[in-house]
């Protein structure tokens, strides 16, 4: 029997699993708009575009057609071909249908990859600043995160610095490219020494190439498709930015067995699988032309542009991000604080930001702006940045 003097415990598995950093400065900025201050917003992580028009005719399509019965909770059976022929042609990765998961974005991908290779007490290498849900990530599957700065695997050597941070208890890299925050695109170089590492040491390698197609300077070089990586990677693969299909919740897990077990089983109990007629949709946009695609990465270098010359001429100096939507400025000069300098940029200027910290050590003194809004919003809040600071 319960009274109220019971105190209700949640199950210890999520004692180290944090919440969203992100999320919550997002609630903050929605109190502010909800009390009539016009914010300029830099703190989301999602397209500025609307999802192409052809793909929201599938998905009418599909409900005019009734498609709203259960799917095979691993996917409908042409979504899954058509996203392995792309596997194979545009990224180089020896991807049957059979090694491919249509789940519920990059997140539940990611979730369901973590699930399948970690056992508590295993440590997880992350190149930081690094995309904070990881940490998260690995926390729930009671493993350990081990950051590798980025800046010291590329100024020194990748094999070298992998190897100062690795132990016996170390089972996984994850892999980011391009990166969030940071934009780092690794190059095939970069990539190959990564793998190399992986394959002297046996470790499994969980790629993540959410921002594959926003690649400004450089090449997008998939690990998988290096010789000998196919069989220990999963990777992750979302529509969310490709396709700005964000709210749709969409996205494909790529690998071979024994991990294609885990993450069927891992997507089968959470979600049983993606909505049908969000599938259908997913199927038109793979049929989406790269030229397309290309086009649409050209407004995102128009705004990397803007903000960067913005940035810097105020002063927060600033490197190009080779790829993503997001730029990381020194904001030292604020405060070397970067919870505080995000405060200071809200409360003069109403800029909102993400501070670098939430993203490790590594992302301390910055503050990560997202480049994919409104060019008007670029210019008004480098404007009021100006003015305010
Ligand atoms: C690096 C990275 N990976 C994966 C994702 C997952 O995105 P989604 O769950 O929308 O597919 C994101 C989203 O911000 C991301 O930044």
């Amino acid at each position: 029997m319960t009274t109220s003097q019971t105190v209700f415990r949640l199950a210890s598995r999520f004692d180290d699993v944090g919440f969203s950093d992100i999320v919550k400065l997002r609630n903050r900025v929605m109190e502010l708009r909800a009390q009539g201050t016009s914010v300029y917003q830099f703190e989301g992580g999602e397209p500025f575009i609307e999802t192409p028009d052809v793909i929201k005719q599938a998905a009418k399509r599909a409900l005019d057609q009734n498609q709203t019965r259960y799917a095979p909770s691993s996917g409908i059976p042409e979504l899954r071909e058509a996203i392995a022929e792309k596997l194979r042609t545009r990224n180089h990765i020896p991807a049957e249908a059979r090694d491919v998961l249509v789940v519920n974005g990059g997140m539940q991908g990611l979730f369901a990859a973590f699930q399948s290779v970690v056992n508590p007490g295993d440590e997880v290498l992350l190149f930081s600043p690094y995309w904070t849900p990881i940490k998260d990530l690995v926390a729930h599957s009671q493993g350990r995160s081990v950051m590798v700065p980025t800046r010291e695997a590329r100024e020194t050597s990748f094999e070298q610095t992998l190897a100062r941070y690795s132990t016996e208890r170390t089972k996984a890299i994850y892999y980011n490219t391009p990166q969030n925050p940071s934009g780092v695109v690794f190059t095939p170089e970069e990539t190959k020494a990564v793998a190399a590492f992986a394959q002297e040491r046996d470790l499994i390698v969980i790629a993540d190439e959410a921002y594959e197609d926003l690649v400004y300077d450089g090449e997008h070089c998939s690990i998988a498709s290096i010789e000998g990586m196919f069989d220990r990677t999963i990777t992750s693969f979302t529509f969310s930015k490709s396709f700005a299909m964000t709210g749709w919740r969409l996205g494909y897990a790529v690998a071979p067995e024994p991990w294609m077990t885990g993450l069927r089983k891992a997507l089968l109990y959470s979600s049983n699988g993606v909505s049908t007629p969000t599938q259908w949709a997913g199927l038109a946009a793979m049929s989406i032309e790269v030229a397309t695609l290309e086009q649409m990465k050209e407004q995102y270098r128009l705004r990397r542009g803007l903000l960067l010359a913005g940035l810097n001429d105020i002063g927060l100096p600033c490197a190009p991000p080779a790829g993503a939507f997001y730029a990381l400025p020194d904001v030292t000069r604020i405060s070397k604080d970067s919870r505080e300098a995000a405060e200071v940029l809200l409360d003069r200027a109403n800029v909102a930001t993400v501070p670098g910290i939430v993203f490790g050590e590594e992302g301390e003194g910055h503050l990560r702006f997202s480049f994919s809004t409104s060019i008007e919003t670029i210019e008004a809040g480098i404007d009021s940045l100006r003015r305010n600071l």
